[in-house]
């Protein structure tokens, strides 16, 4: 044995030892003592969180990333796949280090690891917290099984601007649903705290309001009044941290002239101090080096400015391990707050029992037989059928039979690689079906389906590429002979189902647009179609609301299927056929035009509001060219049955500010001829408030499901706690006073009454 090997073969047996020595007895004193023992380095190092590709690769082995775990330089690595990568990592962080810390593997498991569940935004449109719950327990069990112990999910940033691109991994516009999925998802990805090896640890993002960076454009500024922070968008983020999240991650946006990443009146006062939040924040990726480019100082003072602001890991910079040492020596941060970012990252360790056991969510047995099986899938495929949209159904043409001749066109009917949507790292497409592949299997010998591409996604090849299609797959073809190929098929079938609407990466991060109408070619293609006379089902693909006042006038049935997932074939199946009714309702505003955003239900009143009836009043709050109406309204969706909602009933008209409570109830009967779900909303108004208040707010809905012909009388309980909100002096409070409340199917067509809250 030489002298280097013999060193090797010491440190590996001081560090199992130190690991024996160290084992937790969850408190305290564990970290104190690996504390005691760490050297500025190792501290520092710890704060460190490494994206990398794959370790083993067909030239041999990724050495870089395990130099810098080497060198003691790793607390954390994301987005790296694989139980075997992961063991390898780790090995080295065990073995090769001096007290042999285990890293913590990360990666953005936004919706669904390889069993893909619709993207976010689609989810919401469930409005079921259970489904959306257990998408979440699917998704940790997948990814703790393949070795991935923290998640960079949920996203919870509120967004009324479908500009914005990632508007497509939230839960939309409304700050009381996306606080209620925030609470289904950290406790689907967190399970019983923690405890269990397919329990992974959360991540709320991006703190704070991403959402509203100006103009819709990623990456950008937001300015914004405290009572519009505390009113409409912090509720998501601090329910997230009511129910357990582990962690936090600073968002890139500057808020009101101080960026996230090193606002201390955000990460510490607002995070910590005000919502008692004792976990872990990591940055976004690179934004302690990006702080550079806000203009407010080089990378050595703002490295300093975010440690103190609060970030305890940062993700992708390197700014922590290059510059903190320096900072220190240079007088701008103290050991003390390098030890405290230290500490939570060794605490989120702890809690997730790396140090008990650094192989906890290592096993190729269960990375053998826990991931995409039938039954995640059959959940996934379930789900699914719950988030699509029927925006439109002229003389019930949905659902269809299984008979005839059946033209399935569009760039989106016969791929793998676009089903999923944006964010889906895990994600094996090559597993998937396409459209085809499923309503082939799915009517079998009873119609004949032809399909054809019928368009690229878009004429300007360019401007698909920056969309990321996959060219192996859908390459860019002459457009001419595509329309050729899609009307031959149209003109030979009984009806058309078009596949058409935004490719996977057109929205998410860094797909941000100014034009939201179908893209040119699938537009030319799908007035084609129509023209052709046959009947039309448009299946709409998107990561976002889009504007679609052409298709609402001139096709008959328009379904939004957003980005389904890996089983987004079957579920359309369902669904189109009739074994399932639709009953997903918009969580986001469809505007009429562009112009009008942000577009949003629950908006403050203006000093002179549009008259209902009256589209346009010179003098008056409204625009000259369009009228202030969305195309599709917050809380729409049909069915293929029809509801009907009786007059409300309120147990009284006054209401107690000591605790007391009304109950309004309703009846909702199914008129129709299928068995389906409904979503049913109760919205409030507060008449006059100290402050401005909106003309409604979501404050309560529940999903239930009615066999055809059934009744059910549901009720909403209402408590001076639900009229609260942040007044002037950010005091959360009700006052007394006149309220409206309203039911209904959607935020626009509601039943209203008043009730009076009393002192
Ligand atoms: C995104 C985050 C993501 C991170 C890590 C960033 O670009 O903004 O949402 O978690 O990358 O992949």
């Amino acid at each position: 044995m030489n002298r280097k090997t013999l060193w090797n073969v010491s440190l590996i047996l001081l560090s199992s030892f130190m690991l024996v020595q160290c084992t937790p007895k969850g408190n305290d004193k564990f970290i104190d003592d690996l504390m005691s023992q760490m050297t500025l380095q190792e501290k520092i190092g710890q704060l460190n969180l490494l994206p990398t590709g794959p370790i083993t690769t067909a030239s041999g082995q990724n050495t870089d990333i395990l130099d810098d775990i080497r060198r003691g330089e790793v607390g954390g690595i994301f987005n790296l796949k694989g139980v075997r990568d992961i063991r390898i990592a780790q090995d080295i962080a065990v073995k090769e280090t001096r007290l042999g810390i285990p890293i913590l593997f990360a990666m953005d498991v936004i919706h669904g690891y390889e069993t893909i569940f619709p993207i976010p935004l689609a989810l919401s449109c469930s409005w079921d917290m259970a489904a959306i719950e257990k998408s979440a327990r699917i998704a940790a069990c997948e990814a703790s099984a393949d070795g991935i112990a923290w998640t960079f999910s949920p996203m919870v940033d509120i967004c009324k601007d479908a500009r914005w691109g990632r508007v497509a991994e939230g839960a939309g516009e409304d700050p009381f649903l996306g606080a209620a999925i925030a609470k289904a998802m950290i406790k689907g990805y967190q399970g019983e705290g923690l405890k269990n090896n397919n329990e992974i640890m959360a991540c709320v993002k991006h703190f704070a309001l991403y959402g509203a960076s100006e103009s819709g454009r990623d990456y950008n500024m937001v300015d914004m009044s405290p009572n519009r922070m505390y009113n409409e968008y912090f509720l998501p983020y601090q329910a997230a941290i009511e129910a357990g999240a582990g962690s936090v991650m600073s968002s890139f946006n500057d808020i009101n002239g101080i960026p996230a990443t090193a606002n201390k009146w955000l990460l510490t006062d607002v995070l910590r101090k005000q919502w008692g939040f004792n976990g872990l924040v990591t940055t976004d990726h690179s934004a302690i080096v990006e702080l550079t480019n806000h203009s407010i100082g080089n990378l050595e003072s703002v490295s300093a400015r975010a440690l103190q602001a609060g970030t305890d890991m940062d993700m992708g910079s390197r700014a922590f391990v290059a510059q903190l040492e320096k900072a220190l020596k240079d007088g701008k941060i103290t050991e003390n707050d390098i030890d405290i970012a230290c500490r939570r990252v060794l605490e989120a360790k702890q809690k997730l029992g790396l140090f008990e056991d650094p192989y906890r969510f290592l096993s190729d047995e269960r990375a053998e037989s826990e991931i995409y099986t039938e039954s995640n899938r059959a959940e996934a495929r379930k789900i699914a059928t719950e988030t699509f949209v029927l925006l439109k159904n002229e003389n019930q043409l949905l659902p269809l039979q299984r008979k005839g001749k059946i033209a399935l066109i569009g760039p989106l009917g016969n791929t793998r690689t676009q089903m999923q949507g944006t964010w889906a790292v895990a994600a094996v497409p090559s597993k998937y079906s396409t459209i085809l592949e499923a309503m082939q299997r799915n009517v079998g010998e009873r119609a004949t389906i032809r399909y054809a591409k019928g368009s690229n996604f878009m004429y300007d090849e360019k401007f698909e590429e920056r969309t990321w299609v996959n060219k192996g797959e859908l390459p860019h073809l002459d457009d001419e002979q595509l329309l050729k190929e899609a009307l031959e098929i149209a003109n030979w079938s009984d009806i058309i189902i078009a596949t058409l609407g935004e490719p996977a990466e057109l929205s998410g991060e860094s797909s941000c647009r100014t034009n939201l109408e179908m893209p040119d070619a699938q537009h030319d293609l799908l007035q084609a179609l129509v023209k052709t006379g046959k009947p039309v089902v448009l299946l709409h693909f998107s990561g976002r609301p889009t504007v679609m006042n052409w298709e609402q006038k001139n096709v008959p049935a328009i379904m939004n299927v957003w980005f389904a997932g890996s089983e987004t074939g079957d579920a359309i199946c369902d669904v189109i056929f009739g074994d399932v009714s639709p009953s997903g309702k918009l969580t986001t505003t469809f505007p009429q035009t562009v112009g009008q955003l942000p577009m949003y239900y629950n908006h403050r009143n203006t000093s002179r509001p549009q008259d209902k009836d009256k589209w346009f009043e010179k003098f008056r709050s409204n625009y000259i060219d369009v009228t202030n109406d969305p195309l599709y309204p917050f809380g729409y969706g049909l069915s293929y049955t029809t509801f009907d909602y009786s007059p409300m009933k309120l147990s009284a008209n006054e209401l107690n500010i000591k605790n007391d409570s009304l109950i309004a109830s309703i009846t909702i009967s199914n008129k129709g001829e299928y068995d389906a779900d409904e979503i049913i909303q109760m919205y409030i108004r507060d008449i006059a408030g100290s402050i401005t208040r909106p003309v409604q707010e979501l404050k309560g809905f529940q999903r239930i499901h009615l066999k055809k012909g059934e009744s059910r009388e549901i009720t909403f309980t209402i408590t001076p706690e639900l009229l609260k909100f942040y007044n002037n002096d950010l005091d959360f409070v009700c006052e007394p006073g006149e309220f409206e409340l309203m039911i209904g199917p959607n935020s626009r067509d509601v039943e209203r009454c008043k009730f009076i809250l009393t002192e």
